[in-house]
């Protein structure tokens, strides 16, 4: 098969109805992964064949995208912040809303040498991100979820970053005063899951299910927050439209005043900067 009638053909097979906006864009995309090629040397050899084991992977991946498994679980990878990540099933695929936790991170004024703490850390995005921006900061992250954690050790290693990673359930065995915790913890309410794209329903419900209000673990997180954050600290929180509000209500029940809250790029309130009163 040359390229061409690859393209041809992916395009005419991935169905628009699970989101794919742009079939033929797709093609070429799923086609310069499976090579290992850029875009566009795809783009500019139409007529160039494909090598078998390339054409067998493409074709087994259009077949997987038509399924609706998220592409780039796929290629097992995804960027963020201008880096690539490794991604597997096993954890949530990054998302570009979520590199606003980190301009807010990095623009907060912490100091050098502050202790850092990502809870539900997930693909390791925003803790690796962190220590690689920051290599003073000694960053700690955590996640329930044993398997996400062996993709986000793989992703510190692959970026340098001395991540110390453990498993746990939110905070509750954690010591010691922090200068900035970062959490984008689930937050979709569970009678919303079902009503979600076929792709995000691949990935894992343990990164999505927020309980009945969508805000049961973001609650028990803000129960226990003022305990490991040092006065001067800082919490940083991802949230859903719609939470900003009854998020700042319960942190006022725990002690914590808000200190911004940041909008994303649709208008939606979706960062929120919490710190002890
Ligand atoms: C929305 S994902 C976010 C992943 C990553 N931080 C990111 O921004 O892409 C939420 C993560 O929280 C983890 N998680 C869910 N409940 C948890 C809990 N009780 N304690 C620790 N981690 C939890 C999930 O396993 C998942 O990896």
């Amino acid at each position: 098969m040359d390229i061409q009638s690859a393209l041809t053909t992916g395009a005419e097979l991935l169905p628009r109805r699970i989101g794919i906006l742009d079939p033929p864009r797709e093609a070429v995309w799923l086609l310069a992964a499976a090579w290992g090629r850029s875009e566009t040397w795809i783009r500019a050899r139409s007529d160039a064949f494909l090598p078998d084991e390339v054409e067998h992977r493409y074709i087994e991946w259009i077949d997987k995208r038509r399924a609706g498994v998220p592409a780039h679980y796929l290629k097992g990878e995804c960027s963020f912040w201008g880096r690539d990540f490794g991604v597997s099933p096993a954890v949530l695929i990054p998302r570009p809303e979520s590199e606003l936790l980190i301009e807010v991170a990095l623009e907060l004024g912490i100091g050098p040498r502050a202790r850092v703490l990502d809870v539900g850390t997930g693909s390791g995005c925003l803790a690796v991100t962190l220590a690689v921006e920051r290599p003073r900061w000694t960053v700690f992250a955590i996640d329930q979820s044993m398997a996400a954690l062996q993709v986000a050790r793989l992703n510190g290693e692959r970026w340098n970053a001395a991540v110390h990673f453990s498993a746990g359930d939110l905070i509750g065995a954690v010591t010691g005063g922090f200068e900035l915790i970062t959490a984008n913890l689930p937050y979709i309410p569970e009678d919303l899951l079902a009503g979600l794209s076929v792709e995000v329903q691949h990935e894992p419900r343990l990164a999505l299910d927020g309980g009945p209000d969508g805000l049961c673990i973001v609650s028990r997180l803000l129960r226990d927050l003022v305990r490991i954050l040092k006065p001067c600290g800082g919490a940083i929180l991802e949230l859903g439209e719609d939470q900003v509000e009854p998020v700042i209500t319960l942190a006022r029940d725990q002690g914590l005043a808000v200190a911004r809250r940041v909008r994303d790029i649709g208008g939606c309130d979706r960062i929120v900067v919490l710190q002890p009163i």
